[in-house]
């Protein structure tokens, strides 16, 4: 029948900033594989036009309100959302909502399992589910997907397994009613990251793709092998950080630790700020190292192609070379926003360049679509 397309705002609640964006896109744009799965391959199915971007803000959060991957102040976290969507004129039955969980949230986990029907692997979660999370199966949501034929046994398949606990989603789905929106998806970071990676520098079935998306209090890394997620690790690093080792050493500065991080304090040796900032990022490039070590030892011996960076804190100019030296592995920034077309008289384009890594996640929510029943 006739359905009416919504359009998705997406929602990326981060540490230092929550991020909103609003994508149109015509119909049959997207054709997801099926609505059930937090993990279709939006990219892949790209076909026609690129989606169009309608409404797009940041703002920044109160340190604190957030704290590893836990809301700590709700209050202020509903009054951020409320005073950023009003001012992009988004709310009502008619903006349903997306976010993400993190890697702090869910368990991720992929199982193969005989071949068998949907039907049939629906009847096998039900009965099964406490064997593969571990929390009391009545205490979670969970969503999974098939992602192909087992490379292993040739008569399974890899299926891989989402369960989030049921007071989390909760919690975040309240949090956005208060906001007054309507709560509509929940995807999990990983999955938007890669849908963001893959509409804006495409599918690459043949190669291994490191993502890291550094943020403020944490760094998603997922790796992408064969146009398939392979692995994902949530590491407790990012741009707090820097202001954290700003702060300590330079009290005699009278200005906030990330304003003199971001350039803009004077009255300091700047090679001082050079070295502080160099020894935290050396920290940074190490526990990336260990993370890709235990992916090669787990998962797949090939090396890297390349790992792409985004987040804020991949705004840091040179990071990439930086981690190109210390990982002996190509390095680069993506700007997710190059996947969208954007009206340069509505949007300061040089503005969209600059904050385009720290969209990375709000990006792969925004290509969700819903439908009006
Ligand atoms: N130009 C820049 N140079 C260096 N750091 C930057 C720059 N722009 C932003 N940042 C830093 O990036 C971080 C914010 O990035 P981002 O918005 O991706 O984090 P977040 O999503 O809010 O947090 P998290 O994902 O950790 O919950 C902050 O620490 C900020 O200081
Ligand atoms: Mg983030």
């Amino acid at each position: 029948m006739f359905q009416k397309t919504r359009d998705v705002v997406a929602l990326d609640l981060g540490a230092h900033s929550i991020k909103m964006m609003v994508l149109s896109r015509g119909k049959s744009m997207f054709d997801f594989l099926g609505s059930r799965s937090a993990r279709n391959r939006t990219a892949a199915q790209l076909t026609g036009q690129p989606p169009r971007l309608l409404a797009l803000g940041i703002s920044h959060l109160p340190r604190g309100t957030i704290i590893e991957g836990k809301i700590d102040r709700p209050d202020q976290l509903v009054n951020a959302i409320r005073v950023l969507a009003d001012h992009l004129g988004i709310g009502g039955k008619n903006h349903p909502v997306a976010i993400a969980l993190t890697g702090y949230e869910v368990m991720i986990k992929t199982v193969t399992l005989p071949t068998m029907t949907e039907e049939g692997l629906e009847k096998r979660m039900t009965e099964e589910l406490g064997q593969y999370v571990p929390y009391p199966v009545a205490e979670v949501n969970i969503d999974y997907e098939i992602i192909g034929m087992s490379k292993d046994k040739a008569t399974h398949m890899d299926v891989i397994l989402v369960a989030a606990k049921r007071t989390v989603v909760d919690e975040y789905v309240a949090i956005i009613q208060q906001a007054g929106l309507e709560p509509a998806v929940i995807d999990v970071d990983f999955f938007a990251l890669a849908n963001a990676f893959e509409a804006a520098c495409g599918v690459f079935p043949e190669q291994t793709i490191g993502l890291a998306d550094i943020g403020a209090s944490r760094t998603s890394l997922g790796i992408i092998h064969q146009g398939v997620l392979t692995f994902t690790q949530d590491i407790p690093m990012g741009g707090q950080q820097l202001d954290d080792s700003i702060q300590a050493r330079f009290r005699d500065v009278p200005a906030a630790p990330e304003r003199i991080k971001l350039g803009g304090a004077a009255g300091f040796d700047q090679a001082r700020l050079e070295a502080v900032l160099r020894e935290v990022v050396r920290g940074w490039a190490g526990n990336l190292r260990r993370a890709i070590e235990f992916f090669h030892k787990n998962y797949v011996e090939t090396p890297l192609d390349k790992l792409y960076l985004c987040g804020g804190s991949a705004r840091i100019p040179g990071l990439a070379e930086f981690f190109q030296q210390e990982l002996g592995t190509p390095v680069e920034v993506f700007n997710p926003l190059q996947a969208i077309v954007v009206d340069p008289q509505q949007f300061d384009l040089q503005y969209l360049e600059s904050i385009g890594p720290q969209m990375a996640v709000c990006l792969g929510l925004g290509l969700r679509q819903t439908s009006r029943k």
